[in-house]
């Protein structure tokens, strides 16, 4: 498992520099978030709802975009990402912008042993999933960080969108893949990044896993979560399939309308109030420690 992750993390270091660059539709366009924009999207503005003055933690923040966007709302946050570029970057935004927040460099799975404290929400959002081998111990240490009565969001690749086919060009709405996905991780090599077409990367090649809703949702149920709600999106953050066409609400969408896939869920999910955590492997001290679990 060390190995698929490190060349995952190799690929995503790389990919950070793209990413601050990248500009237009399909970019991250930092400059506009430095003049006080939001990176975030209506979607989860709208079911997050107000933020301010919860302790907001970040699963898989990148460099830090959408982390220290829920900042600019009032929440006390916390981004953690497994690639040292993306929470290096983060950091220095954070302190150019003069935003008070947190940056921890962990793997998921290694968070319960890098970080301390509780936190009213835990977010995670649009590409996350498909690092993730195992939902179960996911759903568990979300259960974990949350306080009784917090509640964790996620938005993110819809599982049926992947049976359409993934050519460049090829725009036949057909079922072209499987939904329940094979074991294992998928090996990918490819150029270029969603929000930089054209970018030549040295690291090409990622391992990725495909779960069904069936596995997302009964992730967060079997850590004792109660779901709130669960929504589908005929719409997506990026071009999910060729020929998406970026309309002003910010999603991509299929140019002959709505209807035919969804390409988002999202789901809300509240720790009981009555529900309490076993006791973690607490660091002693409080902090951000260096690439906690990383020797892989
Ligand atoms: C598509 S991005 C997340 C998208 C984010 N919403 C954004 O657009 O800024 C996926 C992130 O997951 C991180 N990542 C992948 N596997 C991880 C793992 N096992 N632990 C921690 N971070 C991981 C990558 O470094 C990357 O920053």
């Amino acid at each position: 498992m060390d190995s698929y992750f490190r060349t995952n993390r190799e690929m995503w270091d790389e990919l950070v520099p793209v990413h601050v660059r990248s500009r237009g539709p399909l970019g991250y366009n930092m400059e506009d978030f430095k003049r006080g924009g939001t990176a975030l999207h209506s979607v989860e503005l709208e079911e997050v709802g107000d933020v301010a003055g919860k302790d907001l933690l970040h699963l898989q923040c990148h460099f830090g975009l959408d982390t220290l966007s829920w900042a600019r709302l009032g929440a006390r946050v916390t981004g953690v990402d497994f690639s040292e570029q993306g929470v290096a970057q983060a950091r220095t935004l954070a302190a150019e912008l003069g935003i008070d927040a947190r940056f921890v460099r962990a793997n998921v799975y290694d968070l319960p042993r890098a970080l301390d404290g509780d936190f009213d929400v835990v977010f995670s959002s649009y590409g996350a999933l498909n690092w993730l081998p195992d939902l179960r111990a996911w759903g568990r240490l979300i259960a974990d960080f949350l306080r009784p009565g917090g509640f964790f969001y996620i938005i993110d690749a819809h599982p049926f969108a992947s049976v359409l086919p993934d050519e460049p060009g090829r725009t036949d709405l057909t079922f072209a893949n499987p939904y329940f996905p094979a074991p294992g991780p998928v090996r990918i090599e490819e150029d270029g990044s969603y929000a930089d077409p054209g970018a030549h990367l040295e690291h090409r090649v990622s391992y990725e896993w495909s779960h069904t809703l069936g596995g997302i949702v009964n992730a967060l149920v079997d850590s004792g979560l109660r779901i709130d709600f669960f929504h589908e999106f005929p719409f997506c953050a990026w071009e999910a399939f060729a020929g998406m066409v970026l309309r002003e609400d910010g999603y991509f969408h299929l140019p002959i309308g709505d209807g035919p896939v969804p390409f988002l869920f999202s789901v809300k999910a509240t720790k009981p109030r009555g529900q309490v955590s076993p006791p973690r492997t607490r660091r002693t001290k409080r902090g951000t420690p260096a690439g906690v679990g990383l020797d892989g």
